[in-house]
């Protein structure tokens, strides 16, 4: 009979091994080699059998009791090695809001912001709701006799020819289209104030256009425009021309130069285009202006006796003068982009610089 080991002894080296292990792994390795059925206090019970009843009942109560205080060790041991790894993981996964690792304070999350050519547009309705104008809106969907025909322009006129126009394919052909100006909108205008006897009209109309143009430095094909329209007894060219000479001054700047120079739209007699020095090469002549040294804004004009008279306004007792700009190149000829196609690349590099 192989002699007894030492149950004392036993029990002080599983203290040791249990103490030694550090993480939960190395418990489990330990449990296994100081109380698994392959451990000395395994091997110890063997004996058991060839014990006679007293000296059994006095070992196996002995094993028993150095069994439940090595478990006990081993469940000790776990509890404080789970803790501690719990802590350490949740140190790693700590998130401090209050300072990045460098120890500065974070910076606020960049926040979105309204594209440029809608802070154009809110700017402009400012300037113009200043000056006492009112702000209005009208559809994109026109038919032809809007977008064209009440403006004077009927069916097969050449001038149709400035405005490279969508169709619709609604209804009779070429009856419906995407509008190619803002200029429809002064036609509902001043049919609902003809109506609704509210003469006379200051009203400034924004919104997206479209044209079967070939995008380029300085064109789009879905771009936008904001219309004015002044209906009031009295008015004059001087009036026109005080109108715009405020605006572009409150827009740009004082140090802008710009020009008006006689053009031809048949909606307005007389008519003109205004331009601005190009800001792009400050006048010398670049891509952007063609070489020209100025860039064409909008156009506007007087309007026309013929437009009164098809919408029911006297032109003997009314006048008034309308001009259309893009809103998209007054955007960029006061930031100075050199390709209005960056305005829809969406960019967020260029995006993020306005
Ligand atoms: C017109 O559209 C007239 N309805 C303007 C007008 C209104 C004249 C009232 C008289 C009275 P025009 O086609 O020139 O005119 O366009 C006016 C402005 O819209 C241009 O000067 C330009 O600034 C802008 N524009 C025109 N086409 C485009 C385009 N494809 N892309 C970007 N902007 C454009």
């Amino acid at each position: 009979m192989s002699s007894t080991p030492d149950i004392d002894d036993l029990v002080a080296q599983a203290r040791q091994a249990v103490a030694a292990a550090t993480t939960i792994e190395e418990i489990r390795e330990v449990s296994t080699a100081v109380s698994g059925k392959k451990s000395p206090l395994a091997q110890a019970g063997r004996h058991l059998g060839t014990l006679d009843p007293e000296a059994r009942k006095a070992l196996g109560q002995r094993l028993n009791a150095a069994r439940a205080a090595i478990e006990q060790l081993i469940e000790e041991r776990r509890a404080e090695v789970g803790a501690a790894e719990l802590a350490r993981e949740m140190e790693a996964d700590r998130i401090d809001l209050s300072e990045f690792i460098d120890g500065s304070i974070p910076a606020p999350a960049r926040r979105g912001h309204l594209h440029l050519v809608t802070q154009t547009r809110d700017e402009l309705e400012d300037v113009f709701v200043g000056m006492g104008f009112e702000v209005a809106e009208g559809p994109e969907i026109e038919t032809d006799w809007f977008n064209f025909g009440a403006l004077n322009i009927p069916p097969a006129h050449p001038a149709r020819g400035m405005w490279d126009t969508f169709y619709l394919d609604l209804g009779a052909p070429e009856s419906t289209l995407l509008r190619t100006h803002t200029s429809p909108v002064q036609v509902h205008l001043m049919e609902e104030a003809v109506a609704g006897d509210r003469l006379p009209i200051h009203a400034v109309m924004p919104g997206r256009c479209y044209r079967r143009d070939t995008p380029d430095a300085r064109h789009l094909a879905v771009f936008h425009q904001i219309e004015g329209l002044v209906v009031d007894e009295g008015i004059s060219f001087a009036d026109l021309a005080g109108t715009i000479h405020v605006f572009t001054t409150a827009y740009f700047g004082p140090d802008i130069h710009s020009r008006l120079r006689p053009a031809y739209f048949p909606f307005t007699e007389p008519s003109a285009e205004f331009e601005v020095t190009c800001t792009i090469c400050h006048g010398e002549g670049c891509r952007t202006c063609s070489q020209t040294g100025w860039i064409e804004l909008g156009g506007c004009g007087m309007v026309d006796p013929a437009v009164f008279t098809t919408v029911g306004i006297d032109p003997d007792r009314w006048t008034g003068f309308a001009f259309g700009f893009g809103i998209d190149r007054c955007a960029q000829m006061r930031h100075q982009i050199a390709d209005m196609r960056a305005l829809i690349e969406n960019d967020i590099r260029f995006l993020r610089q306005f």
